[in-house]
């Protein structure tokens, strides 16, 4: 077990992964090198920037006053709403002059050491490709859209920022230790499904995966169904997900600076040696050291979620 306990402090080259740490086997494309970067951003077309610019437009209805407020300073910084799907160059260029961030193309799904390598450097993968009129409402895999209108205008905000750096440092150890799905939660329940209280009883999204749809942002917000529960980095370690619904309960922040200091103060290391190999909680569970901000009726989740047709109430 001596390869767990090495300091991972080198970030600026890949390490090598000791044979018994699992990866998910990814076949490399021919035309990528070791840090899966594309050569260049897929050109898109005028109907691609259409898409694009439908998909903004109907967030644009449903945000204001839902998202946080961090993420639509990030959209204006940005200028996200210029129209067409953003070239990541420019991007890179006002993200770089705000926090050092950049937004480098990669394909689909890349390794997940390689992942947390681009984040530990301050580089935020984004997926080339943008979906189609046939999946403008729902799509599995993370396009374009997703990536860059969901994740990067959170990557104006200075402390933001530092904790996906941070997040993508803790990600080699959590491999050596076989933790990924438990660190994977926390990414879960932040970086794309996490909620700040803005002001006592003002709560909005933050997360990707909720402001990158138009439903979601309404339930995760103000809808009955779903718990919401103040964030601890312990306990949301040991919650289950589900990846293909709505979420039947969300973790709450009330400042970027406590999810900050929450997680590069957790000692990971004796974290990890306390975690089972699978979660602890259900993700329906509120459970005794839970601080709540509201106890959902769980009516949504109950009736059968997505596949039921159930209202997401
Ligand atoms: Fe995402």
């Amino acid at each position: 077990m001596a390869t767990v306990a090495e300091p991972e402090q080198d970030f600026t080259r890949l390490p090598e992964m000791p044979a018994d740490v699992f990866t998910a086997p990814l076949k490399r494309p021919a035309h990528v090198g070791e840090d899966w970067l594309e050569p260049k951003q897929t050109e898109y077309d005028s109907d691609d920037d259409a898409i694009w610019n439908d998909l903004f437009a109907r967030q644009m209805e449903v945000l204001p006053g839902r998202a946080a407020s961090a993420f639509m300073e990030g959209l204006d910084k940005l200028d996200l709403g210029q129209g067409g799907v953003p070239d990541f160059g420019e991007l890179s260029e006002g993200l770089g002059k705000l926090t050092g961030w950049s937004v480098v193309p990669v394909p689909m799904l890349i390794p997940d050491h390689v992942f947390f390598w681009h984040l530990a450097n301050r580089r935020f993968p984004a997926g080339n490709f943008i979906r189609t009129r046939e999946t403008f409402d729902y799509i599995q895999e993370p396009d374009v859209f997703h990536d860059v209108f969901g994740h990067v205008p959170m990557l104006t905000d200075p402390v933001f920022a530092d904790y996906m750096q941070e997040y993508g440092r803790a990600g080699w150890k959590a491999m050596r230790y076989n933790r990924l799905k438990s660190l994977g939660a926390l990414y879960w329940y932040t970086v794309e499904f996490g909620l700040i209280e803005e002001q006592p009883g003002d709560i909005r999204a933050y997360g990707a995966g909720i402001l990158s749809g138009p439903t979601e942002v309404v339930y995760a917000v103000e809808a009955d169904s779903p718990n919401r529960i103040m964030l601890n980095v312990d306990r949301v370690m040991r919650t289950d997900y589900v990846i293909s619904d709505l979420q039947p309960t969300y973790f709450v922040i009330d400042s970027f600076e406590d999810l900050y200091h929450q997680t590069v103060e957790r000692d990971f290391d004796k974290l990890y040696k306390s975690l089972g190999a699978g979660f602890t909680y259900a993700n329906t569970a509120v459970i005794d050291v839970d601080y709540v901000v509201n106890r959902g009726t769980l009516e949504y989740t109950l009736r059968g979620g997505r596949g039921s047709g159930a209202a997401p109430v």
